[in-house]
């Protein structure tokens, strides 16, 4: 198996692109869908459907009322604690004549404290864009049974949003925009008029990789409010993968070896847009450094490339699911091959994996998949 070096990523591309609109209030994107009625109102059509969306009805929380929101949460404390076991790198990596040769705790524990800032912020700002999609996926659907469920989902990335922005607001000590690169991918998701490409956009890529991240991030995080913040996100986050897996599986089987070659693109775009252009930029910037030689070292960091590729346990099983993988001469197989993330196909799918993530499914958190 052949691995993309890190050493390939264009930082002067990913670079060369910034949020010129950091500062303004709304954002406007031109979505081409058609908004779809059905006049077939048979409930139950699709079973798998059904069951997940009466499993929704019956999983929704509260933000306000189920989380503990009166936990003190010091995350200075917490920053200088982590230095004792994470600077920034990994440890046997050697920083020897780069800029970070000299910092202290002190600058290790705000680059904690930013990095916590700008990935709770780019999950906040992910959640609305889940949001976003799931509405326009009610409009656009054109299965009854899908339909139910999407609002149900629409429902719960309301709750993400209204969380995670309430954890920022009450708990870190600041917010960041939206990463360029990610509102970029968010926007080419709402534009594209297929109606199967805002399932493959976000629920099967976008929220594959949340779901993942979220699980890093739970298994590893102590402060109990987040840990159980990311426990209830995750429930509902492994049922939006599901409703992704399940819907698409069907329509997929129908489609020409040239649509479904669109699709597996898409696929490999998103995959790469994610996994080398998502890499903080804007944390060294605020932290004062030189970004493009901080990210020089970021990228070639042997522990981030496997956390890199981790991302990808859920995304790759789920596109197998779905005939992705091998369809077209396994174009898109390779393609996972030489990102050195194929070794995640026969990982569980979260097409089935929905009911160990509930929040009655014993023995809890424990067992959640990290
Ligand atoms: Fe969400
Ligand atoms: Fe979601």
């Amino acid at each position: 198996m052949t691995t993309v070096s890190p050493n390939d990523i264009d930082l002067e591309q990913v670079l060369s692109v910034s949020n010129t609109e950091a500062h303004e209030l709304v954002h406007h994107v031109r979505d081409h869908a058609d908004a779809i009625f059905t006049w077939n109102y048979d409930k139950g059509e699709r079973p798998a459907l059904n069951k997940l969306y009466e499993k929704a009805k019956g999983a929704q929380w509260n933000g306000e009322t189920d989380l503990p929101w009166d936990t003190e949460v010091d995350q200075e404390a917490q920053a200088m604690a982590a230095v004792n076991t994470f600077r920034g790198f990994t440890e046997s990596y050697d920083l020897a004549g780069t800029p970070f040769e000299r910092w202290g705790d002190r600058e290790w524990a705000q680059l904690n404290v930013e990095g916590s800032n700008w990935t709770l912020s780019q999950f906040l700002h992910g959640e609305q864009g889940a949001l976003v999609c799931t509405a326009k996926i009610v409009e656009s659907v054109p299965w009854i049974d899908a339909k139910y469920y999407a609002s149900t989902q629409v429902m719960d990335e309301a709750r993400h949003v209204e969380v995670f922005a309430k954890y920022l607001d009450e708990k870190m000590s600041g917010h960041y925009p939206i990463n360029a690169h990610l509102k970029m991918l968010l926007d080419d998701i709402i534009e594209d008029g297929r109606w199967d490409m805002t399932y493959l956009g976000m629920q099967i890529m976008v929220e594959g990789l949340a779901l993942a991240a979220f699980g890093f991030m739970h298994a590893t995080v102590e402060e109990p409010l987040l840990k159980q913040l990311l426990r209830y996100v995750m429930s509902d986050e492994a049922r939006h993968v599901a409703f992704g897996v399940l819907s698409l599986q069907e329509f997929y089987a129908g489609l020409s070896d040239q649509e479904l070659f669109e699709r597996q693109q898409f696929a490999y775009e998103a995959s790469l847009r994610m996994r080398d252009r998502f890499l903080q930029q804007e944390v060294w910037d605020r932290m004062g450094v030189d970004v493009k030689e901080a990210l020089q070292l970021v990228v070639q960091d042997p522990g981030r490339v496997i956390f890199q590729q981790m991302l990808f346990s859920k995304i790759v099983p789920n596109c197998k699911k779905l005939g992705l993988l091998d369809r077209n001469d396994a174009w898109l197989r390779r393609r996972f091959e030489e990102m050195g993330v194929i070794q995640f196909e026969d990982w569980v799918d979260t097409g089935d994996e929905y009911e160990t993530f509930a929040l009655d499914a014993a023995p809890g958190p424990a067992a959640v998949p990290a």
